[in-house]
């Protein structure tokens, strides 16, 4: 047993921040004192790339493809960061660990930085690394799942992948923005957006899918490779329901057997309403319902999550 006259004091626990923290430049503080300088090209010019991953019951889910993603999207626009990959994991973790929450919206994001005074080369900027853990989002909160959304198609289409590579996940969110207020104006829920060829494309935060008959169809490309995309993918092969990935007309779409929508943000999400036309009978659809289970299922898959080290 240890001498309590020399035995060191445990140190006091640091208190929970459950409303968000945030990371940059070394330091872990409260994630509305995170900020970016106005003159960040990442704030001017939507210099940035970011990622989002989510944390249920206590665990990441699919952490590694996030990571993936982020380092791809990070070298797709040569910006560098003296973090490695282990290091991004370890300020994920810690930015979680002191929120304390169990259902976490976690982000990491690179913006371009700032060149040296009087510079406009971009290359001389310093890039700059920001994370934060915030309670998790929901595009659609549970209530809203269980009757389904309502959606319209947008008029205008999405920014052609010609000019912004819609894989490299970026805050070019106009068009999606402008897009939503014609579906507040609609009175609908969400906005889904087509490409210039009028296939479907996705939506403000979502990859979308509709199922046709029994096959379950998503466009192949003009859309950000999401992991809830990824991971309906890959749950749809592994339990035999037939999985398409092509493009995807308008008109086909319009005339789907069901839609659902998917994003880290809440995760497999029905529509149940398109243009206000009413997709079967006005609820959930089977496909779509069996997908969403066994998506929350998988995040007991052990092989797929990282537990958070909750512990101080
Ligand atoms: C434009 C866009 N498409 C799709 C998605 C879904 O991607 P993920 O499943 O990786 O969250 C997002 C997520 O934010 C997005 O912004």
């Amino acid at each position: 047993m240890p001498d309590s006259t020399t035995a060191r004091a445990a140190p006091a626990a640091r208190p929970l921040m459950p409303t968000g923290v945030g990371y940059a430049d070394g330091d872990y503080v409260p994630v509305e004192q995170l900020s970016v300088s106005v003159l960040d090209y990442g704030f001017t010019r939507s210099d940035v790339t970011y990622d989002v991953v989510h944390v249920w019951d206590g665990r990441f889910f699919r952490l590694e493809h996030h990571l993936d993603r982020f380092l791809k999207s990070m070298a797709a626009l040569r910006m560098a960061i003296p973090h490695d990959r282990d290091a991004i994991r370890a300020i994920l973790m810690e930015c979680v660990r002191r929120t304390g929450l169990r259902e976490a919206y976690v982000a990491m994001v690179c913006t371009r930085g700032r060149p040296p005074p009087g510079v406009r080369d971009l290359r001389q900027c310093r890039n700059r690394f920001m994370a934060y853990a915030l309670p998790f989002v929901w595009i659609a909160s549970p209530e809203k799942q269980r009757s389904g959304l309502s959606a319209v198609i947008a008029t205008r289409p999405r920014i052609p992948p010609q000019s912004v590579d819609p894989t490299v996940k970026n805050y070019h969110w106009l068009d999606m923005d402008r897009a939503l207020f014609e579906a507040y104006d609609a009175g609908a829920d969400t906005v889904i957006l087509p490409s210039l060829e009028g296939t479907v494309t996705e939506g403000p935060g979502f990859n979308a899918f509709a199922v046709i008959g029994d096959v379950v169809v998503t466009p192949d490309s003009g859309v950000l490779e999401g992991i809830t995309r990824q991971t309906v993918i890959d749950l749809c092969r592994r339990k035999g329901i037939a999985i398409e990935v092509r493009p995807v007309t308008l008109a086909e779409f319009r005339d789907a057997d069901e839609i659902f929508i998917a994003s880290t943000a809440g995760g497999v999400m029905p529509v149940t309403r398109l243009d206000g036309r009413i997709l079967g009978n006005g609820a959930p659809g089977a496909v779509t319902s069996r997908i969403r289970d066994l998506y929350w299922a998988w995040h007991r898959d052990a092989a797929d999550t990282t537990p958070i080290a909750y512990e101080d």
